[in-house]
């Protein structure tokens, strides 16, 4: 069950990673989940006013012009040399495709890894599967030598920043990481489905770029940690945070014949038995290749610049200056496309900052005020927004509401959510409000796919620009629609991720984009404009109760004894605290008390300022959420109680463990106090 739970919520966090879903019902039999609900939902008139303001062709149009440029690679290269020095020499390059305008480009972005490091390398290479700590431990029990080799990994699993970093642990002095159509299900070629840009399969030259920072140690400019990054800010040694080797990314076209040198050699893949080990390249068995005799050169140039970044910000002063609630969409793209990643997110902002321009010509003024913020920097790690948090976080920490974050809008049809606890109760029932195109269906809301789909909010990990905020205890949310295993693949951060590959295949017409878009509005409309903030803290009682018991069977397994009954009584003392409060707002509501609900209001903004932790989490200062982070071995996935359960399942530390049980104890009673306040 828990197993479960975590899976959906590692994919509702992969913001700007989104894996492909492979949890998911036939679509055939989707049913309206409120069978005596209206068909079209009931809106009131500024809501209709928000909705009707919404319109696929403008949000196509802005999608097109939405082009971005990043600084560029100086130069790479990669070598095979075979034990009987016949070489191959991969192209590192993605075909470029006549029915598709932006992969021809002149200006058209190399493949390479951002943040990676300049070097040359050449040694015999091991394949390590999708490069965990897990994977490693196990090449090292088959015996495998490690030190002063080439790492061959697999994407998929840890954010690809984690697998540079755990092979350069093992001493090993290159990365090479592949795309694996074994991750697309049955859409692939192998299987009959014809490749982009003819039908809906991954073409085989797709290559994915990505920045290469240790994100689940710190995001943000990694030579200014935990402080704003301006001309004159003194510089940090970035070397923690970033790799100390070159690392590339290939195609699975261009790693075929690499991994094939490697058939026969150590232990067969379907030996190894690790998750996610075996991938689908054809004629490959995916062996860890010890003892092969084949040789990988390698070379990576990068040009290491200090440049200036924008964050576009946008304010609409409220009635109530000391709330705000932040939306925001990063803007920067790892291609001259980038149409599901982040355009479909930016395009969708824009019309909901037409919505509300529509909206105040009515006379309408939000009670709180609205930050609208166009991030730069997203994808090298999370920059733009970390920096921003940095700079504002004494303004931030008093006055801020919630922070609403959209990456990929949509790179398919099925909607997609997490949000901390408070969130939840607001997030679903928008849901009801939404007219939601999906597949041929017709009189659907969100919430009858979503219900269909999976029913969950997912926990915050990290791979998006809420990341900053959450680990500030800021209420946060991340939304968005991605594929499952029978829709088109979603080339991410690849050339493909291209408008003729959304307008073709992704979201044909756009209205997956239209509903979304108006999802994001409405939420944001209530933020600002409910009297009754809609944040709701008891939610967090059952949430917390599922962490715990998580945690407890985290526990069982390792061979330690912490106890947890400190935990278990501050959840507890959080529960009649959470309830104390919902009951006095109902009361400042039924009576009418205004000055009462304002003080209710406040305490709904800062309670979750309480569940963090000064210090930051072990070995992570950055990260100060007692309750969720991303995992330390995972960057996008998240562990909830991170303290105590990576203090148990990864530094098997159980003194440390049981530190940590007071200290998110104390973190839960400060939440409970300022609620009771
Ligand atoms: C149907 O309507 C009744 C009465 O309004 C309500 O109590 C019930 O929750 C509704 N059922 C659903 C599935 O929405
Ligand atoms: C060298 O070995 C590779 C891999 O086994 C093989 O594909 C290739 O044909 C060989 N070349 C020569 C010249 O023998
Ligand atoms: C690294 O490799 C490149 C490409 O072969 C070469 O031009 C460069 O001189 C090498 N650098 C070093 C320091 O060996
Ligand atoms: C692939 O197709 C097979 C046979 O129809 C089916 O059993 C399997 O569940 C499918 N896999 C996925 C990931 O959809
Ligand atoms: C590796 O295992 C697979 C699956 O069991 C098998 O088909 C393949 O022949 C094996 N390869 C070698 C070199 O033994
Ligand atoms: C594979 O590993 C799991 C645990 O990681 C173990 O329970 C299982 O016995 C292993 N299977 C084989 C065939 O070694
Ligand atoms: C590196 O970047 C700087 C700053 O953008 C630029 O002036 C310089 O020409 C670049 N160097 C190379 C070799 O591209
Ligand atoms: C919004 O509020 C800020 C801070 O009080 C003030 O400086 C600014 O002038 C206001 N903007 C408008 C348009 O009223
Ligand atoms: C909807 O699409 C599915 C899958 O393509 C198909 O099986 C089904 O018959 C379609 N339903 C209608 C009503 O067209
Ligand atoms: C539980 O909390 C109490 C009161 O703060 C403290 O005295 C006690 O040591 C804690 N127990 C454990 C096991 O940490
Ligand atoms: C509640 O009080 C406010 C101000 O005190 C007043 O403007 C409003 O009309 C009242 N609402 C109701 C429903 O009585
Ligand atoms: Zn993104």
């Amino acid at each position: 069950m828990r197993a479960t739970l975590l899976l959906l919520a590692a994919i509702g966090s992969e913001a700007c990673q989104r894996e492909r879903a492979f949890l998911h019902h036939p679509y055939r039999h989707v049913k309206r989940q409120s069978s005596n609900a209206t068909f079209p939902p009931v809106l009131d008139a500024n809501e209709q006013v928000l909705m009707n303001s919404f319109d696929t062709v403008s949000i196509s149009e802005w999608s097109y012009y939405y082009n971005v440029f990043l600084n560029y690679p100086i130069s790479n290269s990669l070598v095979l040399s075979h034990p009987n020095s016949s070489t191959f020499t991969p192209t590192l390059m993605e075909d470029v495709l006549e029915e598709d305008e932006t992969t021809s480009y002149a200006n058209r972005i190399p493949t390479f890894h951002g943040y990676s490091f300049t070097g040359n390398a050449s040694a015999e290479y091991v394949y390590v599967g999708r490069g965990q700590q897990v994977d490693f431990e196990r090449l090292i029990a088959l015996g495998v030598e490690l030190e002063g080799k080439i790492a061959l990994a697999k994407y998929g699993g840890p954010f690809r920043g984690l697998k540079v970093k755990n092979a350069q642990d093992h001493g090993m002095i290159g990365t090479v990481i592949f795309t694996d159509p074994g991750d697309d299900g049955n859409m692939t070629e192998a299987k009959g489905v014809t490749a982009y840009p003819h039908g809906p399969a991954r073409n085989p030259s797709t290559v994915q770029r990505g920045s290469v920072q240790f994100l689940s140690t710190y995001p943000g400019d990694p030579t200014t940690p935990g402080y704003a990054s301006k001309p004159d800010s003194p510089r940090a040694d970035r070397s923690n945070i970033t790799p100390n080797i070159p690392s590339l990314p290939i195609s699975w076209i261009e790693a075929q014949p690499i991994l094939q040198a490697l058939n026969g050699f150590g232990t067969n893949g379907s030996a190894v038995n690790r998750t996610g080990w075996v991938g689908a390249i054809p004629g490959v068995d995916y062996s860890t290749g010890a003892g092969s005799g084949a040789t990988l050169f390698m070379s990576n140039v990068m040009n290491d610049t200090y440049g200036t970044i924008w964050d576009a910000v946008g304010i609409v002063n409220g009635t109530n200056p000391d709330e705000v609630v932040i939306v925001g969409n990063h803007r920067d793209a790892w291609i001259v496309g980038g149409a599901a990643d982040p355009n479909s997110g930016s395009a969708v902002l824009i019309e909901l900052s037409k919505a509300f321009g529509a909206l105040s010509k009515t006379g309408w003024k939000p009670l709180r005020t609205i930050v609208l913020c166009s991030w730069d920097a997203e994808e090298y790690g999370l920059v733009g927004s970390t920096e921003w948090v940095e700079e504002y976080i004494p303004w931030l920490k008093n006055a801020a509401v919630s922070y609403l974050n959209v990456d990929v809008a949509v790179s398919g049809p099925i909607p997609d959510v997490s949000a901390s606890p408070d969130l939840h109760a607001i997030s679903t029932s928008l849901m009801k409000k939404i007219v939601y195109p999906y597949r041929n269906a017709t009189e659907l809301t969100m919430y009858d796919v979503w219900a269909h789909e999976s029913g969950e909010i997912g926990v915050l990990g990290s791979g998006s620009d809420y990341t900053a905020f959450l680990h500030r205890g800021i209420a946060s949310i991340d939304m968005g629609a991605g594929g499952g295993p029978d829709d088109p693949v979603y080339h991410y951060h690849s050339n493909y991720d291209s408008y003729h590959w959304m307008a073709t295949f992704g979201d044909p017409g756009f209205h997956t984009h239209k509903a979304i878009g108006q999802y994001l509005t409405l939420l944001l409309y209530h933020m600002v404009s409910d009297a009754v903030v809609p944040l709701e803290p008891a939610d967090y009682v059952s949430e917390l109760n599922t962490y715990l018991e998580a945690l407890q069977s985290d526990i069982s397994a390792s061979n330690f004894a912490i106890d947890l009954s400190n935990l278990t009584a501050a959840i507890s003392t959080f529960e009649t605290s959470a309830q104390e409060f919902v009951d006095l707002r109902t009361e400042a509501v039924s009576t009418n008390d205004t000055a009462l609900i304002t003080v209710q209001n406040h305490k709904a903004r800062d309670f979750s300022r309480g569940f963090t932790s000064q210090g930051g989490l072990p070995t992570r200062e950055f990260y100060q959420n007692t309750l969720f982070a991303p995992g330390r071995d995972t960057g996008y996935a998240p562990v909830t109680f991170p303290g105590i359960t990576e203090s148990v399942t990864f530094d098997k530390d159980a003194e440390l463990a049981q530190e940590w049980v007071k200290k998110t104890s104390d973190a839960i009673l400060v939440a409970a106090s300022i609620l009771k306040n």
